[in-house]
């Protein structure tokens, strides 16, 4: 990933020069492929977007759907299908879905390759590009659709010297540098769902807030992988709860870690229970799915 735009602070100075580049890009382009993060496919998007690309068809490509849970991704692409984006789901670690771009991508853009067919252009290239915030998979993606192995797509914003597309299909080129979104974290919710997948950098809050904050939603979404993995039983989480004032996830969510480093064993110098190291190890056993395939965000309505 391009390190500048990695590690930037989206300032709106940052953003309204990414705008503008991807503005300039999307007037060489046919069709839209956003990527989004299939755990978190509405943190994982810019809202913005819509916005940018107009009218342009557009298709999203739910990635990294081998992190994620396989019926809550159904669910969010069968909602994707309803609004009118192509959607196709994809692994790009393991090169799951990709043969899948291009059949969809030319279904996307079946009326207009008939327009130019009837104005005697049936030759012309038809062109994609490929869009989402930093980290999402869209250089890996870039790649793989290239059949390239290396780094070569680069998250290089501003490209001034001659445009590179890569040939997807016969007659379907994507355009070889994806536009960077920046993540849209005003609300508290969201920058917290980017910072457990970690899109964004852990210190938006405190290391034991943000764990605590994903040990309470996972015990509300998926009990039973807390259950198991940090052998939790029902009585430990009624007297993690004892007394608590339960509407706070937060301190719902401290109390079970508290009883998960009791049961792991994580003990400091006269018995003081080990907080930050389970809020390490919890954070670390979700990012690296050792707990499950988990989405944050069920399909509403
Ligand atoms: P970006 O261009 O959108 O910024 O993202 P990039 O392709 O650089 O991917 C960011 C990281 O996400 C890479 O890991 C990449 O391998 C990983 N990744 C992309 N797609 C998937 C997917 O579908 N599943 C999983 N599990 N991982 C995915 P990295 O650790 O930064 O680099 P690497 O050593 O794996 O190449």
């Amino acid at each position: 990933m391009n390190e500048e735009f990695s590690n930037i602070n989206w300032y709106p100075g940052h953003m309204t020069k990414t705008r503008r580049m991807m503005e300039a890009d999307l007037k060489l382009v046919d069709a839209v492929c956003e990527i989004i993060d299939a755990r978190i496919p509405i943190s994982s998007r810019n809202p913005d977007i819509d916005a940018i690309c107009g009218t342009k068809p557009r298709m999203v490509i739910l990635n990294r759907i081998d992190m994620a849970d396989p019926v809550r991704t159904r669910a969010w692409a069968d909602r994707f299908k309803a609004r009118g984006f192509s959607v196709i789901q994809t692994d790009c670690k393991n090169r799951k879905g990709i043969t899948d771009f291009s059949p969809a991508l030319n279904r996307l853009l079946a009326e207009k390759r008939r327009r130019y067919a009837e104005k005697g252009m049936a030759g012309k290239p038809l062109k994609a590009m490929v869009v989402g915030i930093p980290n999402v998979g869209k250089s890996t993606f870039i790649n793989q659709v290239a059949g390239r192995k290396g780094a070569k797509a680069e998250n290089r914003p501003g490209v001034t010297r001659g445009k590179q597309w890569v040939t997807v299909d016969q007659g379907l080129l994507l355009l070889d540098t994806p536009g960077i979104l920046w993540p849209k974290f005003e609300d508290p919710e969201v920058g917290l769902r980017l910072a457990w997948t970690g899109a964004i950098k852990d210190d938006i809050l405190d290391l034991e807030t943000l764990s605590s904050r994903l040990m309470a939603q996972l015990w509300q979404d998926y009990p039973q992988a807390i259950r198991e993995r940090y052998k939790l039983e029902p009585e430990d989480e009624a007297a993690a709860l004892d007394g608590m004032c339960s509407d706070s996830p937060t301190a719902r969510g401290y109390a079970l870690m508290e009883q998960a480093a009791r049961k792991r064993g994580f003990l400091l110098s006269g018995g003081v229970l080990d907080t930050e190291r389970m809020a390490k190890v919890l954070l670390e056993e979700y990012r690296s799915c050792k707990l499950g395939r988990f989405t944050l965000e069920p399909v509403e309505g």
